[in-house]
């Protein structure tokens, strides 16, 4: 009876709705409807004013004052994650706070935020942004929020902390749930999942569904314990939904793997408790079916390892196109064996950044000469590193290296198989692929799949191709703030066509569904693989049969004509 606890507020707002026959209206709901809602939500139902507006002098077509002092602010920190974080109307990837279809937006160039060309004599839009959000607070806001869209037909959007590549947290003519200010983090050595008897106990960190990475990787530390986790300070829970991964996790499984329960409001308004031992059918949905399908995670909590050191390896050079070819070739040559001791991290054109557990700092050595070598040949440098704690790693070298935000960017990503690199002519094809691509771009490539864990065959969604996989590759394309619509269609279809490639040589494999190209082609199966998708359906359909949650690619997609992603290019 949860869903009704709050009727009185409700019946008030549908007599309205029927009666009121005022002008002021927002996508065809008068004022007065959402200020009901604004009442029951507390007064933390607000209108977004795009992050860069201050630059501006017309917004919305009206002349509105610049403020300058707020505007430099803004300028300074234009590719600042934590001050995106911050701001409701800040997404990471810029181009899905615009609308991408007719261009309007509100973007500064983020390659030179202090560029007037972007912001002088041009009208500031909401573009792809929610015109309202609520800042949710508890799991009323919650509930507050799917009644609302139930009775109105207003859509709903879910933003965490904005990380998304595939423009599933923003939506024109939405109502947001923000979910920044569920931050609460707590340890508990002995977690037994509700439900569960007392001898199923974890280690295990319990955070709100609005924490920050870095964040909990500080607390973990603090108490002397390890959490496995991205490679960004500000990434949120979308991470763990659709997968999750570390450069931990080849020794310590995806994100998905390590959750142990989640609190979430299914869209019928009640607060669900979802592990191994209750709503099993909806805790297997959420290791991979992505979030914003089934409910509002509100809280979960994650094993977490001891204390950890850690051997990095740290190799850079100047590339180029020629020598970039012989090195990918080497760390393909190379692979199979870093695998198998234990190494994960990432190489983004002429450097790697690794890290493993299980070896010391002289077997490290060894084992990435050859990469060392061939960087110092070409005028660079390779140095091994012994750190206590991956917090201590995290400081030292990820902060200066995670992927930058505020460009427009899009992906194209492929899980390369184990088996490529097990043989000498799938070590070639993959390489000859590579070479072919450089032009184009450098791949950049996730040393982050669970080639060493020790998985139970049928606990997560994801598609099963993340357990053959020892990369997860990436092609990315860009556009600048004042793209045409022709030159934005142009970068979505070469990043396609080059991811295609990789796609031809690993029949059978996957794609990472956070990070996968927008226009993936037959999405359900590259993402979850088809079985899996069967199931997930299924689940969505028992927890939220109106389709109240929904987003692109989603499970129970409803397709690119739906008005929701009007924005989208197609
Ligand atoms: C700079 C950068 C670095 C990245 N690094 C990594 C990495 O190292 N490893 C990795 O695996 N991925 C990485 N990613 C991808 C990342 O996992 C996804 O972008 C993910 O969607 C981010 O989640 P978010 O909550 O921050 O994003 P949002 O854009 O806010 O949300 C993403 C999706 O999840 C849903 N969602 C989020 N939180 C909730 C919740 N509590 N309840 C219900 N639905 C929710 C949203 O509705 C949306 O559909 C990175 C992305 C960027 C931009
Ligand atoms: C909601 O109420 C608060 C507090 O009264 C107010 O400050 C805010 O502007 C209101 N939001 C909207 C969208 O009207
Ligand atoms: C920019 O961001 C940093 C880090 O988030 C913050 O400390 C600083 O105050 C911000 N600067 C401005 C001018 O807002
Ligand atoms: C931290 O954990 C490590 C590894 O489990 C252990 O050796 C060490 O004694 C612990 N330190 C503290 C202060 O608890
Ligand atoms: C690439 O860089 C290496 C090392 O700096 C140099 O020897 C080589 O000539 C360069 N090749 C090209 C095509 O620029
Ligand atoms: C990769 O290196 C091997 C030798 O280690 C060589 O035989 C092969 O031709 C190289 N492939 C490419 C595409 O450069
Ligand atoms: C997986 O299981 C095998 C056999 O039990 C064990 O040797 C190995 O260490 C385990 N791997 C991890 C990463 O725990
Ligand atoms: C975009 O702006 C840059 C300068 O910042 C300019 O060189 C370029 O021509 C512009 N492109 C379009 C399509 O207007």
């Amino acid at each position: 009876m949860q869903l009704w606890g709050w009727n009185l507020s409700l019946i008030a707002l549908f007599s309205i709705l029927v009666t009121d026959t005022k002008a002021n209206t927002i996508a065809g709901i008068s004022s007065e409807h959402w200020d009901a809602l604004n009442t029951t939500v507390n007064g933390r139902l607000s209108v977004s004013i795009p992050f860069s507006k201050p630059c501006f002098s017309s917004f919305e077509g009206q002349p509105v004052q610049p403020d300058q002092s707020a505007c430099s602010a803004i300028q300074k920190n234009y590719t600042d994650a934590v001050t995106r974080v911050n701001d409701f109307s800040a997404y990471m990837i810029s181009q899905w706070e615009t609308c991408q279809s007719t261009g309007e937006g509100c973007l500064l160039d983020s390659n030179k935020p202090t560029n007037p060309l972007a912001y002088q004599n041009v009208d500031c839009r909401r573009g792809n942004v929610a015109t309202y959000y609520i800042e949710v607070q508890s799991s009323d806001d919650v509930r507050a929020a799917f009644e609302f869209s139930r009775r109105t037909g207003i859509r709903l959007s879910v933003k965490n902390h904005g990380h998304d590549y595939k423009g599933r947290s923003s939506g024109k003519d939405t109502l947001s749930l923000w979910l920044r200010s569920l931050d609460s983090i707590s340890y508990n050595s002995v977690f037994v999942p509700s439900g569960c008897s007392s001898d199923t106990k974890y280690s295990a960190i319990t955070y709100g569904g609005g924490a920050l990475l870095q964040d909990v990787y500080e607390f973990a530390d603090q108490h002397n314990v390890t959490f496995i986790g991205g490679y960004h300070q500000t990434i949120g829970s979308g991470w763990f939904l659709g997968g999750g991964h570390s450069i931990l996790s080849p020794n310590f499984g995806l994100g998905v793997d390590r959750v142990v329960q989640i609190k979430v409001i299914t869209p019928n308004g009640h607060l669900q408790v979802a592990n191994e031992c209750q709503n099993t059918d909806l805790f297997w949905a959420l290791r991979g079916g992505g979030g914003s399908a089934f409910g509002v995670v509100m809280e979960s909590t994650h094993r977490v390892e001891p204390q950890l050191a850690l051997q990095a390896a740290i190799i850079k050079f100047p590339g180029n196109i020629s020598n970039l070819a012989d090195w990918y070739n080497l760390t393909i040559q190379n692979s199979l064996r870093w695998g198998q001791n234990g190494w994960g991290g990432h190489i983004a054109g002429p450097s790697i950044i690794h890290v493993t557990p299980r070896l010391g700092a002289q077997e490290a050595r060894e084992d990435m000469q050859e990469a060392i070598d061939f960087a110092i040949a070409q005028g660079g440098s390779g140095v091994i590193d012994t750190l206590p704690s991956w917090n201590a790693f995290f400081a030292k070298y990820v902060l200066s290296a995670q992927a930058a935000v505020g460009p427009e960017v899009m992906l194209g990503t492929r899980l390369i198989s184990t088996s490529l690199f097990e043989t000498e002519i799938g070590r070639q094809t993959l390489a000859q692929t590579i070479k072919n691509t450089l032009p184009f771009a450098s791949p950049y490539i996730v040393v982050g799949t669970p080639f060493l864990f020790n998985y139970t065959k049928g606990t997560t969604s994801v598609t099963p191709a993340w357990r053959n996989s020892l990369w997860h590759l990436s092609v990315k394309g860009q556009f600048n703030f004042n793209s045409t619509l022709e030159e934005r269609k142009f970068q979505y279809s070469e990043v396609a066509r080059h991811i295609q490639a990789f796609r031809d040589i690993t029949p059978g494999s996957g794609a990472y569904f956070n990070e996968g190209d927008v226009y993936e082609p037959n999405h359900e199966e590259s993402f979850w693989g088809s079985d899996n998708y069967a199931r997930l359906l299924e689940v969505k359909r028992k927890y939220d049969p109106d389709n109240l949650l929904t987003c692109w690619q989603c499970v129970g997609w409803s397709g690119p004509e739906d008005p929701l992603y009007q924005c989208y290019i197609k």
